[in-house]
């Protein structure tokens, strides 16, 4: 670049997104083949067996009956209480931690993920978060001027790598005093892994240990975007209760989104969670985070907010949603299950998957295999040591073969 304009800490800002690059080049290929001919795996939301992005139908339903002035007039900057209360007890379902919790409307989980690292972490601090990640913390990171660094995610078994996870908690401790970590559970993008209950055991251990020296604070950032895909209502959510009587200096935030849950990506609505024993911290969070909104986006979607409320006040609406999200689930988990059956059979190696949008094939050339794909019609997101595919998106009928075509993609690529 020759001349800019900008303030020095904006120079040279340019995400280049990988998902949308490679979602484009799969529209060019049906616009060229037809759309029978091309599997999309690259979107990141719930297609149905028609290829059609799904709604919700009770979210639809109640969606179209709200009263205007639902819609249009200004929500309270800090949410809709109604809202707030309700998301807090669907995000938790049996499983409330015993603590002091408020819940801050956010801009989508994205608004969670933003204003918790502006609020929890210093300028030029270190964020921590896996090395299997959602592209956009690093950005969210770099644009809040922190830095960005990663702890292995499994180990030679494919399980949580504790060990790695530990030195990095420790290491970066050891030169800042507020440490944020953020973990994508359960049904994490890219992987669709999800952290035991007895994983939770371990990182708690380790980050109460850790906060012995009181001169620390530590805010585990839990990125629950998938917990409404992510297996059993209740037990997928058992590890919240753990996340009640942590020391003063131990903050977790649940960043929460409407997006997949609700059907509702570009209605952009979420929550931010927090969890402490501390009134005080709790008083905090709700101060801070409700400034910032008003700094960044004033109020949020007021409508969207209302038709969580709404379902949830309803015992008959919140029933009739949770089956057809039930629905849409078991779907995805067939799809799932056909990919990871066929990549047994030829011998193809996925990363641990549990449940989710998507699920993670590691390879060495993650750029070349899938342009390899593309000769089969197949687009999927590269990502640094892997490539994404969003079973979320991609037919029961489509799916079949795929693991198959892209064990030869990764064999022609890798021989
Ligand atoms: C891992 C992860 N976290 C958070 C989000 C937040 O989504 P939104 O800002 O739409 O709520 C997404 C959406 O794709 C995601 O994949």
């Amino acid at each position: 670049m020759t001349y800019s304009i900008a303030a020095s800490h904006a120079q040279g800002k340019c995400a280049k997104d990988k998902i949308f690059g490679a979602n484009a080049a799969a529209g060019r290929a049906v616009a060229q083949y037809g759309k029978d001919k091309v599997v999309n795996a690259t979107i990141g939301a719930f297609m149905d067996e028609q290829e059609i992005l799904a709604c919700i139908p009770t979210v639809e339903k109640v969606y179209r009956n709200l009263a205007i002035k639902d819609v249009i007039s200004y929500a309270p900057i800090a949410g809709l209480p109604d809202f707030l209360d309700s998301f807090i007890n669907l995000t938790f379902a049996d499983h409330k931690p015993d603590a002091h919790i408020e819940a801050i409307a956010t801009a989508g989980g994205s608004g969670a993920i933003h204003h918790t690292i502006w609020n929890y972490s210093e300028i030029g601090d270190t964020v921590l978060t896996s090395d299997w990640y959602w592209g956009p913390y690093n950005i969210l990171c770099q644009d809040g001027l922190r830095k960005l660094d990663t702890y292995t995610l499994f180990d030679e078994e494919q399980k949580f790598n504790i060990r790695s996870f530990s030195t990095k908690v420790k290491e970066l401790l050891s030169k800042q005093n507020n440490l944020i970590i953020i973990i994508n559970t359960p049904a994490h993008n890219p992987t669709g892994f999800s952290l035991t209950d007895s994983d939770w055991d371990n990182v708690l251990a380790l980050l109460k240990e850790c906060a012995q020296d009181t001169t620390k604070r530590i805010i585990p950032l839990i990125d629950v975007a998938y917990i409404d895909y992510a297996g059993e209502k209740n037990t997928c959510r058992a590890f919240f209760e753990k996340l009640g009587g942590l020391p003063f200096n131990i903050l977790p935030i649940l960043a929460c989104s409407m997006s997949k849950g609700f059907t509702m990506y570009g209605q952009r609505t979420g929550a931010m969670i927090g969890i402490s024993s501390s009134k005080e911290v709790i008083q905090e969070f709700k101060d801070i985070n409700q400034f910032t909104s008003r700094a960044t986006w004033s109020n949020i979607n007021h409508g969207a907010m209302k038709v969580l409320a709404t379902i949830y006040q309803d015992k008959e609406l919140l029933q009739q949603l949770e089956q057809e999200r039930t629905e849409y689930y078991a779907l995805i988990r067939k799809r799932a299950d056909i990919f990871m059956n066929e990549a047994k059979q030829v011998n193809l190696h996925m990363l641990p998957y549990i449940a989710g949008f998507f699920l993670t094939i590691p390879t060495k050339q993650p750029d070349a295999v899938c342009e390899k794909l593309h000769d089969d019609n197949i687009f999927a997101v590269p990502l640094a040591k892997g490539i994404r595919i969003a079973v979320c998106a991609v037919t029961v009928e489509k799916i079949t073969g795929m693991a198959g075509k892209i064990a030869k993609a990764i064999a022609a690529i890798e021989k």
